[in-house]
């Protein structure tokens, strides 16, 4: 006896019409970035890409000019306290980061060698050519100071030496670089900043700008070093992407 033909869909039997029924569902909110027990390595992998906020999964503010600098330009803004009312981005190339920081009540100034990629004035900031070496403002002018990926083209002690000249007491220096692969004590990193790319490369777009980049002739410790001596009590950490963070609050006089 011939047997029946089995359907196709789960539960409907031959020979009867099928009715599928379409399950209405409430349409989401905003994911909440909560992975229970089990997910927390999901949740932290998600709060250290800068993927949630305040228990949102949100995306990334820089999707659309995405590279492993201005990956971090939101962890170097959210760190600057409310009350500053001056920055000042070394090496700031065409200036994203210096229009990023830049808030109603905020002077921001950028300052880069080279004269071609900087941009013109624009509302509340301002573009000098002048090099990290040698700054053109007098002590304590800044209450943020921000360099990124700018300390390999220079001598490092002098551009720190710079940077903290121009720092007014109290005020925050942050400097963002990176450093010469060093061999198998690098591999964890080298492992975590392959699969971060992977992962943040997927949903974002790649963006070059047009500054001059140079590969990092010195090594993570040379910048770590050169941040203990000249910048004592800052702090050191290895991030994501091929990059480092050197934080420093200037303390105030005794
Ligand atoms: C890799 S780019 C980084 C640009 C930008 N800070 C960013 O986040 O994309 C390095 C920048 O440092 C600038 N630079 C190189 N030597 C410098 C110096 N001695 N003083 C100031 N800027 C310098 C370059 O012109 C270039 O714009």
């Amino acid at each position: 006896m011939a047997r029946p033909r089995r359907a196709a869909h789960r539960g409907r039997r031959p020979g009867r019409r099928h009715r599928c029924r379409r399950v209405r569902r409430p349409l989401p909110g905003p994911a909440r970035c909560r992975a229970g027990a089990r997910g927390q390595p999901v949740r932290a992998a998600r709060r250290a890409l800068g993927l949630c906020r305040r228990g949102r999964v949100v995306s990334h503010p820089f999707r659309e000019r995405w590279n492993h600098n201005s990956h971090h330009y939101p962890r170097l803004r959210d760190a600057v306290p409310a009350t500053a009312r001056s920055h000042l981005d070394v090496g700031c190339g065409e200036g994203t980061l210096c229009r990023y920081v830049a808030r109603p009540g905020v002077a921001v100034t950028g300052v880069d060698v080279d004269a071609e990629v900087l941009p013109r004035d624009d509302d509340g900031i301002t573009y000098t050519v002048a090099s990290a070496e040698d700054l053109p403002f007098d002590d304590g002018s800044f209450d943020a100071v921000t360099l990124v990926m700018v300390l390999h083209h220079v001598d490092a002690r002098r551009g720190l030496t710079e940077a903290a000249r121009v720092l007014a007491p109290g005020g925050l220096l942050q400097v963002l670089g990176t450093g010469r692969f060093r061999g198998l004590r690098d591999v964890p990193f080298e492992v975590r900043d392959v699969l971060t790319h992977q992962v943040m490369s997927r949903r974002t777009v790649p963006w070059e700008p047009p500054t001059t980049r140079l590969a990092p002739e010195s090594s993570w410790d040379d910048a770590r070093s050169a941040a203990r001596d000249v910048l004592p009590g800052s702090t050191y950490r290895r991030l994501a992407l091929w990059r480092y963070l050197v934080s420093w609050t200037k303390p105030a006089p005794a």
